[in-house]
């Protein structure tokens, strides 16, 4: 099928949109030269205690110090609950659905305004004091936006881990940040399935006894054991507590969350955001982004456990007074029209998801679309890996009866926000790509060297300058932080993505330039899946890569050399991957398992992983130059034996 590679801003979007073009243009270019005063004007849309007099304050060299509106304070939670209270405290902020379709809420401001007091209050009795960390591992309830903003509230630092991960990944974040309380839930409901959350934590907290209090939400009604003296049910405990609890000033460099990211190496970091610039950088980019109208009804799909469902459900939306769509659900529960059905039962007017699940839907043809109406869709957003210019067009076409703009949305959980979008009323959209830096952002593409690259070019996709939404840190290790962003490139924030960029300014994302996979719009570092195959008894070595994948974007494709003596069969392969989706969760279980009697080995020992990624690709005409390997035959094996 061939498709226009130019998509025209719609003159109806246009004529309402809160961003032209002509003040696109203003605003880069003011952004650009003056960003002291560009942001001192931004901040406004946030509400201060102290109103900050210094804006920017920020340094890529050295030891990396980046600093926003440093001297203001503010209250995240109060600007997404109370100050909303006397305008629209009746308006619903939040419309959660159900997995189960015939179960939905409204909750208004007033009323998580309440809730929030409540839990705030709850952990308040348990000892939470500003600055602790607070682990949340909830389902898709209302809760889990509620025991954010709690945090939020008393100045706790929330640490999200997302309900897929395993007892293990969950104690390995505890144990990392030294975490004293956690919010859970007793089981969670996906596509029909209940998932042990309380049952996982049980397991986890064996190994992290710094951890003191569990609050169990109950969710689903199942049965869990509650350890006297640990754990306490959030509503008998909420019940015993006020519905006002007063607000913690925080400095804008105060930590407002952590969350933990793969990388190429080792653990998983934890990516800290501190309270004004991040909560400057949700409420501008949520409302240019998506063209957020008052009284409009927004969904994004994501999970609260990524960064998405932190900016996009959370924080962005509330800060914004919008009234925004929590779904338990999956796309294809009870059957593949559930997200259309969704979006007509709540007349949602933007929608914002990820290419891996249009993939998933297209494959279903335009029939479970069809059937529904979709008429109050305005706006769509894509978000978490590439999307295809098929895609593209089907979410247009198909999902968007050609009526609705389509933003691709660029950005990383270390970003805070979206960074390079084309905002639907101003930007002319080329499918495939994400199109321009918002105001504030500059992006460079800089060659293997760090030079800069100028015009239409391809290379590694860094940010010159900050924006207020960056990471500050990696939590409890400033050094590791300097490494992995700012010593590749010196200067430069590097994003860890290689991009193009066309003669029309135009920034086509083209993927991860290290080892990091994005498994369905998913981080994965293959070191992890490495070291979780590694530590079973029978493997001796395992080398992970990505392959392409027709639906997740990335599949993950394991090489294991077993240790001698171990006959490699159907059933230890199946043991495999039920032995990391143990150890790390469903999302990091290898798509492909290759039996590797050896691995392509420099002569010092490293592993090329430039061969094993076009093996698995099924690229084996070009291999390159093997010449260098300490055992070249090793490949012709691999080869020979390709997965699948
Ligand atoms: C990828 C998710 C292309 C990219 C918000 C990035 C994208 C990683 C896009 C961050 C996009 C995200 N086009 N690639 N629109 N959005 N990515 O931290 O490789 O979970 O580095 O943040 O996802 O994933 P993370």
């Amino acid at each position: 099928m061939s498709h226009p590679t130019l998509v025209k801003v719609m003159p109806e979007i246009a004529a309402h949109a809160l961003v032209d073009r002509a003040r696109y243009d203003e605003m880069a270019a003011q952004a650009a030269t003056d960003p002291d005063t560009f942001w001192a004007a931004e901040k406004d849309r946030i509400d201060w205690i102290t109103v900050p007099t210094k804006i920017k304050n920020t340094s890529f060299t050295g030891d990396v110090s980046i600093k926003w509106f440093e001297d203001g304070v503010l209250n995240a939670s109060v600007n997404c609950l109370d100050r909303h209270l006397a305008t629209r405290g009746d308006q619903v902020a939040i419309i959660w659905e159900g997995d189960d379709p015939s179960q939905s809420r409204h909750v208004t401001y007033r009323e998580l305004h309440a809730d929030v007091c409540r839990m705030a209050n709850v952990l308040v009795a348990l000892g939470a004091k500003k600055g602790d960390r607070i682990t949340i591992y909830l389902p898709m309830i209302v809760e889990a936006a509620v025991a954010l903003l709690a945090c939020a509230r008393i100045g706790a630092i929330h640490s999200v881990v997302f309900g897929g991960f395993s007892p293990d990944s969950l104690a390995n974040r505890i144990q990392d940040c030294d975490s004293n309380i956690l919010i859970t839930a007793d089981e969670g409901r996906r596509g029909g399935r209940k998932v042990p959350l309380k049952a996982n934590v049980d397991a986890a907290l064996k190994s992290c006894p710094m951890l003191k209090s569990v609050v169990v939400v109950k969710a689903t009604g199942g049965d869990v054991a509650m350890m006297a003296g640990r754990d306490v049910w959030y509503h008998e405990a909420a019940g015993a507590v006020p519905a006002e609890c007063p607000p913690e000033p925080m400095n804008a460099e105060d930590p407002l969350f952590i969350l933990y990211t793969s990388g190429s190496t080792g653990k998983p970091k934890g990516v800290l955001h501190t309270t004004g610039g991040y909560m400057v950088w949700a409420s501008f980019t949520h409302q240019y982004v998506f063209d957020y109208h008052e009284g409009e009804v927004y969904w994004c799909t994501a999970d609260v456990g990524w960064v998405t469902g932190h900016t996009y459900i959370v924080y962005g939306p509330l800060a914004n007074g919008a009234t925004t769509l929590m779904f338990e659900g999956i796309p294809n529960y009870p059957d593949t029209s559930r997200f259309w059905q969704v979006v007509d039962k709540h007349k949602v007017n933007i929608f914002y998801t990820a290419p891996t699940a249009i993939r998933a839907l297209m494959r279903d043809g335009e029939a479970p679309v069809k059937r529904t109406s979709r008429a109050s869709l305005r706006i769509l957003g894509s978000v978490g890996e590439p999307i295809n210019p098929e895609a593209w067009y089907w979410y247009s076409h198909v999902i968007g009866d050609d009526r609705c703009p389509v933003v691709d949305t660029w950005w990383q959980t270390e970003t805070g926000g979206i960074l390079i979008t084309g905002l639907a009323g101003a930007v002319d959209q080329k499918p495939g790509s994400a199109t321009l830096p918002l105001p504030g952002v500059k992006p460079v593409l800089v060659d293997a060297e760090g030079h800069e690259l100028a015009g239409a070019t391809e290379g590694n996709l860094c940010l010159a300058d900050s924006w207020p939404g960056q990471m500050r840190t990696v939590y409890g290790d400033h050094e590791r932080f300097i490494q992995t962003y700012f010593s590749t490139f010196p200067g430069y924030y590097f994003s860890g993505d290689g991009a193009r960029r066309d003669e029309d300014g135009y920034y086509w994302i083209t993927g991860r330039v290290d080892d990091v996979i994005n498994v369905s719009g998913h981080r994965m570092g293959t070191a992890e899946v490495e070291s979780a195959l590694v530590a079973h008894p029978k493997v001796a070595e395992a080398a992970v890569v990505g392959f392409p994948h027709d639906i997740k974007g990335q599949g993950i494709y394991a090489y294991v050399t077993l240790i001698s003596g171990e006959e490699p069969t159907e059933a230890l392969r199946k043991e495999l991957i039920v032995w990391v989706r143990k150890e790390i969760g469903p999302i990091a279980a290898p798509d492909e398992i290759q039996w590797a009697p050896g691995l392509p080995k420099t002569r010092s020992g490293k592993i090329m992983r430039r061969i094993l990624r076009k093996i698995a690709a099924n690229e084996t005409d070009s291999l390159g130059d093997t010449s260098t390997l300490a055992d070249p035959g090793v490949v012709d094996d691999l080869v020979a034996n390709r997965a699948a």
